[in-house]
């Protein structure tokens, strides 16, 4: 009974394995969009590295938006707008999705393929490093943002769950891509020296602040599929007793 499983997994590895179930998944179910998939033909042409969430990944993203009914969305690390494209297709007439994206050369590609996927108006890209570009939207009086999408540099996670909670309201949803990295995050000493920054550190110093904060209840999932093992974190605001 388990001869397919184990004969397949001998023969391919499990990243091959997980590539063809997402495939499996994203043929039967995520639709072919024009304009989700001239952003990524335009993100590999333009040279960016292919660290976009996966299409069922994106659509999951746009789902949970849906079943929130969300209105405003924030999205911090845009890279070519893949992932916010996925959050902008969830909102309805009038809403807005305000994206922070730290490099101009991606920002650029970015506004390129939101335009075009026909979200030109609703989306604004705001470049800077977030963690200046975030204070910024605090003292314009921006928010409360329905769903926060915490994407950007990871060892920055900390300081990007601080500021989102001043830009939240109970209810509001925020979401943490990459919180596992092949597990990684057990390794209290793992270091990156290939970013300069404290990738692992900065992830378990988010989970601990979604454990310490009482206005949060949060949880994290293990996910694997087309870009490996990794896994997303969801955190719901709520009031000083969310727990
Ligand atoms: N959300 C995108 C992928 C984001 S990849 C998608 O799924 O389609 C992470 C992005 O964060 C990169 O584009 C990177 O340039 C950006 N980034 C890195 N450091 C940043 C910072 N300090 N502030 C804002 N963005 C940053
Ligand atoms: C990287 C960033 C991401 O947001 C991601 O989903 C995967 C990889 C990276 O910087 O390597
Ligand atoms: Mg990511």
């Amino acid at each position: 009974m388990t001869a397919v499983s184990d004969a397949t997994e001998g023969e391919t590895g499990p990243q091959e394995r997980w590539t063809a179930v997402d495939r499996y998944i994203t043929d039967l179910l995520v639709p072919e969009d024009p304009g989700l998939d001239a952003a990524l033909r335009a993100n590999d042409a333009a040279g960016l590295p292919p660290i976009a969430v996966t299409p069922n990944q994106g659509k999951l993203l746009e789902l949970i938006a849906r079943v929130q009914g969300a209105r405003t969305i924030l999205e911090l690390g845009t890279l070519g707008g893949y992932s916010t494209i996925w959050l902008a297709r969830a909102l309805p007439a009038g809403g807005r999705l305000v994206t922070l994206e730290a490099e101009p050369r991606y920002a650029e590609l970015a506004r390129a393929n939101i335009a075009r996927a026909g979200f030109g108006e609703i989306v604004e890209l705001r470049v800077g490093p977030a963690l200046a570009t975030l204070p910024e939207l605090v003292a314009e009086g921006a928010g409360p943002f329905d769903l926060i999408f915490i994407d950007a540099d990871k060892g920055n996670y900390p300081g990007y769950f601080e500021w989102s909670l001043k830009l939240s309201r109970p209810g509001t949803v925020i979401i943490g891509d990459n919180v596992v990295r092949d597990g990684a995050i057990l390794d209290p000493d793992a270091y990156d020296p290939a970013r300069g920054d404290a990738v692992i550190q900065g992830v378990r110093r988010f989970y601990e602040l979604l454990a310490a904060e009482p206005r949060v209840s949060a949880t994290a999932i293990q996910t694997v599929g087309g870009k490996g093992y990794d896994g997303f974190a969801l955190a719901i605001v709520g009031d000083a007793t969310a727990r």
